[in-house]
């Protein structure tokens, strides 16, 4: 029997059913739901609403309920229409009248907002976890390649030498800041809109305050109408998770480029690769391509929730009951990403020789041959401009800075010694660059000793 049955009569259609039912994807709050009705239940009694007798009834029953749940002796019925129907439905089935009582002062548009609120609270504290696990693994592989000096890019062009450590890290900052993020919506999604009812509060003396606390929520929210219409935190949580999974594309894409033949600095795991059907050759980068590509999915979820919000007027609007399968849609999938990339990364066999000799082919120590110049007191712009004339020569002669000859180095300028190679070798290319931020060995341990102490 639906909830409505006073008022309205006869069989529901099947396909306004189908429509309108929320339990496919809503049960997922049980927990949330049972134990917000639990506090529900005691500020009921302490505030003599509803007799103190039912209120301990109603908190065992529940109790009760939860367990079954968990221990998986009760199955949450899926022909309910939400989650608060079975549960408030099951509970009155087991107590009876006293279970009546349990909405009294409430209603499904502050309880649901309620609910969802403590699920998404739980859920950010999983994803950061998840995070920090990620940049913990980032730390671990850094700090085995703090000298394995490899080209960095601009225009995916090799541009400067870097460390394979610099280079991990600096997805360690990217996701030091989601952490950051997460953690900061997490205060704005714990305001407690119980009490605001269907959308004018209500009429009973409630303790607002004593839920929020047992709830562990850190204020109450100020507007009843405002109270059962905001999805401000679902939505600020999808654009933070939106910008984790940009985050997570980057380093997707550099994978699967650095598993190509054409770059191979790096090999997965067996256990973290996938085959071809045809090319027995193969061996596929299938995990970082799909992260990639379920980026754009969570952008979707954002944007479902944006259109679904815009332009509703207040208070609550069944439009609103969109906003659970988009975000739950957007953490299964930035969680699992962040699962599948610290193991996969942990198990991965990065490879050095690669890298250096990319980074001994691309003339990446060019603007370290200008920087020697000037320090004998050449202007930076004419030592630039030599410089880009013994890369041509470098080219013609199909040779390297390194290798090039000293009498080569002479003809454009005077000013080249034996010193020169070692001004130009990779590896003190980096180790010079120890400026706070720069990919100098030592440098980068401090920031991974900094980055540590953050998680
Ligand atoms: N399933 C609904 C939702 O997710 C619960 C709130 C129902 N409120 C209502 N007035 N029908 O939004």
């Amino acid at each position: 029997m639906k909830l409505w049955a006073g008022r309205l009569q006869g069989q529901v259609d099947e396909k306004l059913n189908e429509l309108n039912a929320s339990i496919g994807f809503d049960s997922r709050m049980y927990r949330q739901d049972i134990t917000g009705s639990i506090a529900h239940a005691r500020m009921l009694g302490k505030q003599g609403i509803i007799p103190a007798e039912d209120a301990e009834k109603i908190v065992a029953g529940l109790k009760d309920i939860l367990a079954e749940i968990e221990a998986g002796t009760l199955e949450i019925d899926m022909t309910s229409e939400d989650i608060h129907t079975f549960v408030e439905g099951e509970l009155t089935k087991r107590i009876g009248d006293a279970g009546k009582r349990l909405h009294t002062a409430r209603s499904r548009n502050d309880q649901v907002a309620l609910d969802l609120r403590m699920y998404l609270a739980d859920e950010i504290d999983k994803t950061v976890e998840l995070a920090k696990d990620l940049i913990a693994a980032l730390c671990e592989v850094a700090e085995q390649h703090l000298e394995s000096v490899m080209p960095g890019y601009t225009h995916l062009q090799r541009a400067q030498p870097v460390t394979l450590a610099h280079y991990l890290m600096a997805y360690a900052q990217m996701l030091l800041r989601d952490v950051d993020r997460l953690k900061d919506c997490k205060k704005r999604t714990l305001v407690l809109p119980l009490g605001s009812g269907a959308l004018a509060g209500t009429t009973y003396p409630l303790d607002r305050q004593y839920v929020a606390e047992q709830l562990g929520f850190g204020g109450i929210c100020m507007n009843s109408m405002d109270g059962v219409s905001d999805r401000d935190f679902a939505l600020e949580l999808m654009s933070d998770l939106s910008i984790l999974m940009m985050h997570l594309s980057r380093f997707s894409e550099e994978i699967c480029l650095w598993c190509s033949w054409e770059f191979k600095f790096v090999t997965l795991s067996d256990s973290f690769s996938t085959g071809s059907s045809i090319m027995p050759q193969k061996k596929n980068p299938d995990i970082t391509e799909l992260v990639r590509g379920k980026t754009g999915r969570v952008y979707g979820d954002l944007m479902t929730l944006l259109t679904a919000m815009k332009a509703l007027p207040l208070a609550y609007n069944k439009d609103m009951q969109e906003d659970k399968e988009a975000v739950f849609d957007a953490l299964d999938t930035a969680q699992l990403s962040l699962e599948v990339l610290a193991p996969m990364l942990r198990t991965a066999t990065f490879h050095p020789d690669n890298m250096k000799k990319a980074a001994l082919g691309g003339f990446i120590n060019a603007t370290d041959c200008a920087d020697y110049m000037t320090k004998k007191g050449v202007p930076f712009r004419d030592a630039y401009c030599v410089t880009g004339q013994l890369v041509n020569r470098c080219i013609e002669l199909g040779t390297t800075l390194d290798a090039l000859p000293l009498e080569e180095y002479r003809a454009f300028s005077p000013v080249f010694d034996e010193d020169v190679y070692a001004a130009i070798d990779l590896l003190t290319c980096v180790r010079q660059r120890s400026i706070p931020g720069g990919p100098a060995p030592e440098t980068v341990k401090k920031q991974i000793e900094a980055v540590r102490a953050q998680i």
